[in-house]
């Protein structure tokens, strides 16, 4: 990795990058005090405690322990190792890495999932330029102006034609070198029945013919898979060996109800508004784009799935879904309904005319209509009220019991008491029944133990004056030396604070220096660089770095006296113990005592010691 990217690039990328900008990508930020706070792209949580820090260049979640710098960062939200972190920074902040040919051995040791993402893009700028530069791609352009999608739109998705050959895309594949059976992982290309015939170059023929092509591009901008849509509607609609739409398989960097089609572009715009629309199809997002309303995505045809509500939540706390008017797959859509509950989203359900799409609709009746739609959105539960009642006659008893049932797991899934009470007094109403007669059928709310432990109050922190030590560690670096000569590891009692340490002093023995974000380049286990962003935004601050020292080292030895009489104590009792039950004599306990007499006194003279300035017990 570091032969590759010269080492004075790494350091003027990550001085150019602002993690700040970067993360806000990913994550709305709000500031609060010195530090920046949004919801924890790694964890799902209902409130913020995903701190960034932009003085520092430094992130740290507080609920699952995840942190580091802006490299750290885009490796965990995007999955990639260093150098492609690296490399996606420079692009973005236009720095220049030296490029020279891989040598066989780098192109093995390169992780498959990146070599995949760069078939796909590869593809992608393939069918993209058909579209929009070539004859070929004449088909596709028409079919797209006819529904009205603009070149700003076809440019912000980089959308694509794949052409009406069977093996194009293999030629071009194969032309640039790449590995075919690569290419089929991702399902582009799929092996021929009858095999290679003689003559030919390659075994294999291409998934997408004659279709308009959409990239399914994830918020980092990685293409993960695609869509192609057929352009011919007379000639194949319906029949089985060529659906309208068709969509790249499962691959390792696909999977299908992990992505919400649209996201990379809607991301800002979703900021913006604090909103987030869902739609069902491709052709429903780029008319809506098309006609300037940008803050939505679209969910692939299928029943909206945890992963994909758990994606929007990263964003927003609202969001709004446009269904098609027609009934189907209506129980399919209470059910992911209740995955926004879940969630703790607020969502709200717009209902189009009978007969419309928000495709159709939007290209009728424009941006304006469409507000209007918007505005008119129902709350969920009395979205879900509204199709009880449609559903059910709630003239008889039978349809009131089957209403009410359909309404309770929603109702059982607000998390504010004060909301509950207030849709079942709302449903009580509709339903012509008394409060009194739905309360009973909610499930009691578990109190607290419902809210799900978030991971640091789980962590053990260990030590304060521990902590202490190796923050000073981290930032005052001539404090580095007087840790080692005074105490060395022994200093820490916790495991992850002497392994921390011992990270510090080779670092600190190899460049005789200390710089954070060097550091954080070098430290390979994720525990302690989680460990460390967490003592860097938790910095005391501090004036004196070498009296808070003295002050720490003391505090060290009052911690290991106090263990030790402990220990002693331990010993004292499991010998007398063993003295009564005759076991073994009593013999040594006079000298144990003496030991911890000894030990009693070595702590006053520490806490006298430190008296004043720390408090004595705060070690715990
Ligand atoms: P629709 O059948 O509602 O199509 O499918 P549509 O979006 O209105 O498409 P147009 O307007 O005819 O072009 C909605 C979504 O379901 C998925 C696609 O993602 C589509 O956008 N789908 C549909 C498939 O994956 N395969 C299909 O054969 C059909
Ligand atoms: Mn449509």
């Amino acid at each position: 990795m570091k032969d590759f990217i010269p080492e004075g690039k790494i350091i003027e990328i990550r001085e150019r990058a602002n993690i700040l900008e970067v993360i806000s990508d990913f994550v709305s930020l709000k500031k609060a005090g010195k530090n920046y706070l949004g919801l924890c792209p790694f964890h799902s949580e209902r409130t913020p405690s995903f701190t960034v820090n932009e003085e520092k260049g430094i992130f740290h979640c507080f609920g699952c322990g995840a942190g580091g710098n802006v490299f750290n960062f885009l490796m965990r939200v995007n999955s990639l190792n260093f150098p492609e972190a690296v490399k996606e920074l420079a692009k973005r902040y236009g720095i220049t890495l030296p490029t020279r040919e891989l040598s066989e051995a780098e192109k093995a040791r390169r992780s498959l999932k990146a070599q995949l993402f760069e078939i796909n893009e590869i593809a992608a700028e393939y069918y993209h330029r058909l579209l929009i530069a070539q004859k070929e791609g004449e088909e596709g352009r028409r079919y797209l102006s006819q529904r009205g999608i603009s070149k700003e739109v076809i440019h912000d998705h980089r959308l694509g034609f794949a052409p009406a050959s069977w093996d194009s895309l293999c030629h071009f594949l194969q032309n640039k070198g790449i590995p075919l059976n690569q290419a089929e992982r991702l399902g582009l290309i799929l092996p021929r029945k009858e095999g290679r015939k003689p003559g030919e170059k390659s075994g294999f023929y291409d998934r997408f013919r004659r279709r308009v092509i959409f990239p399914i591009i994830n918020v980092g901008g990685t293409i993960c898979g695609f869509g192609g849509r057929i352009v011919d509607d007379g000639a194949a609609s319906g029949s089985p060996a060529s659906p309208k739409y068709m969509n790249s398989p499962e691959s390792p960097v696909y999977s299908k109800g992990q992505t919400l089609y649209g996201l990379n572009v809607a991301l800002g715009p979703i900021r913006e508004q604090g909103a987030a629309l869902i739609v069902e199809g491709y052709m429903d997002l780029l008319s809506l784009n098309r006609e300037g309303i940008r803050n939505v995505v679209a969910s692939l045809g299928t029943a909206l799935t945890s992963a994909q509500v758990s994606l929007v939540g990263r964003y927003t706390r609202e969001a709004v879904l446009i269904f098609d008017a027609d009934e189907s797959g209506q129980k399919a859509t209470q059910r992911s309904l209740e995955l926004f509950l879940q969630e703790g989203i607020a969502v709200r359900v717009a209902s189009l005319p009978t007969g419309f799409d928000p495709d159709s609709f939007v290209r009728q009746e424009k941006k304006k209509g469409f507000e209007q739609v918007l505005a008119k959105a129902l709350p969920l539960i009395d979205y879900l009220l509204e199709q009880a009642l449609r559903r059910h006659p709630t003239g008889t008893v039978e349809g009131k019991v089957r209403a009410v049932r359909d309404l309770l797991p929603a109702l059982n899934r607000l998390r504010d008491p004060l909301e509950q009470t207030l849709y079942v007094e709302r449903v009580a109403g509709r339903l012509g029944l008394k409060e009194s007669q739905i309360r009973p059928r909610l499930v009691t709310k578990q109190a607290p133990a419902a809210e799900p432990v978030e991971k640091s109050q789980r962590i053990s922190r260990g030590p304060v004056h521990e902590r202490l030590i190796l923050q000073l560690m981290l930032l005052h670096s001539q404090v580095i030396p007087v840790v080692e000569e005074a105490v060395g590891k022994d200093a820490f009692s916790d495991p992850r604070h002497k392994k921390l340490a011992g990270e510090i002093v080779r670092f600190w023995e190899t460049k005789q220096k200390m710089d954070v974000q060097e550091f954080f380049a070098q430290v390979g286990d994720e525990e302690l660089k989680d460990l460390t962003s967490e003592l860097l935004l938790t910095e005391e601050s501090v004036i004196d770095a070498d009296r808070m020292l003295r002050d720490c080292l003391k505090q060290v030895k009052l911690f290991q006296v106090r263990q030790e009489i402990q220990h002693v104590d331990e010993e004292i009792r499991h010998r007398s113990q063993q003295g009564k039950e005759g076991v073994t004599s009593a013999f040594g306990i006079k000298e144990l005592l003496k030991r911890k007499q000894r030990l009693l006194l070595e702590q006053k003279k520490w806490i006298d010691d430190a008296a004043g300035r720390f408090q004595p017990n705060a070690d715990s």
